[in-house]
C-alpha cells in the first residue's frame, strides 16, 4: 500500500460487464472492456488507498496491489459489494446487465427438431448502484455512478444522479464514433450537486487520475 491522501480509505470499485447465464454453456453479456474501472482502481491505489476492486469478465487484467473479488453475475456482484462495506467511497464502473434469464436452464439447451425457438424470459437485476446509495448507516461517504449516454448526456445523467441517490455521476458519452467502448480515450462530465463539469477528450488512465484526485480532496 502507498502513502498518499488517501492514505487509510477503504474504496469499493466496480467495473467489467456480468454475465448472465441462459443455461451452462451460454450467456449474456455486453461490451464493457473493464479498461476505466480497472484504471480507477489503480489510480486510487497509487493515492493510497486500500481498495476492493469486485469484477465481472473483463478484458483487461485486474491491477497488482489490490484485492481482486471476481464474480459473473449482478447478483454475486451486489452480495461481493456488500460483503466489501463499510467504505469511505464507492465507484460503480461496473455495466452491470439490467436483466438476468428468469428461466435458466440447468441443462444445456438443444434442437429438439421441432422448429421451435426456445424463449428467454427476463427479470430485473438488483441495481447496486442505487442500493448503496441507500444502503443506510453503511453508505460510503461518497459513492460515484457512471452514466453511458448516446443523447442529451448532461440532463439524462443529471436525472439519473437524482434517481439513483449518488453523489456523483461520471457521464460518458458512448454514441456511434467516440470510441468509448473498448477505446483507449474517454469524453467524460462530471455531475455532482453543484453542476455539470465537462472534461476534455482524455486517455482512460488520465480520466482515473483526475477523478482519483478529485475523490481524495471530497474525503479529506
Ligand atoms: O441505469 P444505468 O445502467 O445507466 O446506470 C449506470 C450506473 O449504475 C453505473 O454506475 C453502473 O455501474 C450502475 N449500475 C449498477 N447496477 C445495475 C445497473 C447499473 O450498479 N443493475
Amino acid at each position: 500500500i502507498k502513502v498518499g491522501p488517501l492514505s487509510g480509505r477503504h474504496v469499493v470499485v466496480t467495473s467489467g460487464p456480468t454475465q448472465e447465464p441462459i443455461d451452462p454453456v451460454r450467456f449474456i453479456s455486453n461490451r464493457s472492456s473493464g479498461a476505466q474501472g480497472t484504471a480507477i482502481a489503480a489510480a486510487l491505489r497509487d493515492l493510497g488507498a486500500r481498495v476492493s476492486f469486485i469484477t465481472g469478465p473483463a478484458e483487461v487484467a485486474a491491477p497488482n496491489g489490490v484485492e481482486v473479488i471476481r464474480v459473473e453475475t449482478a447478483r454475486q456482484m451486489r452480495d461481493a459489494v456488500e460483503a466489501a462495506l463499510p467504505a469511505d467511497a464507492a465507484v460503480m464502473a461496473a455495466a452491470v446487465a439490467d436483466w438476468k434469464v428468469a428461466n435458466e436452464a440447468d441443462r444445456k439447451m438443444k434442437k429438439d427438431g421441432s422448429g421451435r425457438m426456445p424463449v428467454l424470459e427476463f427479470t430485473e437485476n438488483p441495481d447496486i448502484l442505487a442500493w448503496v446509495s441507500r444502503s443506510g448507516p453503511d453508505r460510503p461517504r461518497l459513492v460515484v455512478g457512471f452514466a453511458a449516454e448516446t443523447d442529451a448526456v448532461v440532463d439524462n445523467a443529471t436525472a439519473k444522479r437524482r434517481r439513483k441517490g449518488c453523489d456523483w455521476i461520471v457521464a460518458n458519452d458512448v454514441s456511434t464514433g467516440s470510441g468509448t467502448f473498448g477505446g483507449a480515450d474517454n469524453t467524460v462530465t462530471l455531475i455532482s450537486e453543484s453542476g455539470a463539469e465537462a472534461w476534455p477528450r482524455m486517455s482512460k488512465e488520465e480520466v482515473a487520475r483526475k477523478l482519483a484526485g478529485r475523490i481524495a480532496e471530497a474525503l479529506a
